[in-house]
């Protein structure tokens, strides 16, 4: 069984103790492909040296996060920029609109959102969105790009069903991780209306631990408590819910 781990930010500083360990074990549970989302210029060092550290299995983004959009994201995005022209990534993200944390940076996130589209429109790259609050201001952004050559994942998704579809509608998949085994976490009351091929599985490690970690600090082998969820709410085997989220981050990210 292959499993793959859209979103996990396995370089956190939460990870210092035990990085090797906490990969070695992921990769014993089956977790043998992992998507890197970039948050800002400082932990780019780290990136590089997790992809020379795994380097099978390790598969790097590039972007500039929503809450780290401050006065100098244009420096950001020139250093993102130089990135994507010195080599191989394979999405830009995390991108997008969080109006959870600081509202009073809005437009400056939606104009480095907008960019970073753009830039990954350029490169033909998929994008990995991050949205927290703000699902009106995201989709604002996303109806002003949307083409045949915006196409990603909804990093984290947990909004309702009609937004599911909006989400759809712009060639988004749904990333799928431990708020699907919350109690209150709504979306697992109308995910099996959304077609398994549209969702990818995720950890967002060190962040959204599952049950019955939740509140602990999440590890990408926790990704088999989401993978036993969907499996009970498909009403197929684990490892057809694998097999078909795995086929569908090959599609994203074209490898
Ligand atoms: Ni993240």
């Amino acid at each position: 069984m292959i499993i793959t781990d859209t979103h996990t930010h396995l370089y956190s500083e939460a990870f210092d103790e035990d990085r090797h360990d906490m990969i070695t074990r992921a990769i014993a549970a089956g977790v043998s492909r992992f998507f890197i989302p970039a948050i800002d210029s400082t932990y780019t060092e780290r990136m590089l040296q997790l992809e020379k550290d795994f380097p099978e299995h390790m598969f790097l983004m590039t972007g500039l996060h929503p809450t780290h959009v401050k006065d100098n994201f244009k420096g950001e995005l020139e250093h993102i920029e130089g990135l994507l022209k010195s080599r191989k990534f394979y999405a830009i993200g995390e991108i997008g609109v969080d109006l959870y944390w600081d509202k009073s940076t809005l437009e400056i996130q939606k104009e480095a959102f907008n960019h970073q589209i753009k830039l990954a429109k350029q490169y033909k790259l998929p994008i990995v969105i991050h949205c927290r609050d703000a699902f009106d201001e995201v989709f604002e952004v996303l109806e002003s790009e949307k083409s045949d050559d915006l196409f990603g994942i909804f990093h984290c998704f947990t909004g309702n069903l009609e937004q599911a579809h909006q989400a759809l509608s712009y060639n988004m998949k749904l990333g799928i991780g431990g708020v699907v085994t919350f109690k209150n976490g709504k979306i697992d009351q109308f995910l099996n209306q959304i077609d398994l091929k549209d969702i990818v599985l995720e950890t967002d490690a060190p962040y959204l631990s599952p049950t019955p970690y939740r509140g602990k600090r999440n590890e990408s082998a926790y990704i088999t408590r989401v993978l036993e969820k969907l499996a009970e709410l498909y009403g197929v085997s684990q490892e057809e819910v694998a097999a078909v989220t795995t086929e569908n981050s090959k599609h994203i990210f074209g490898i």
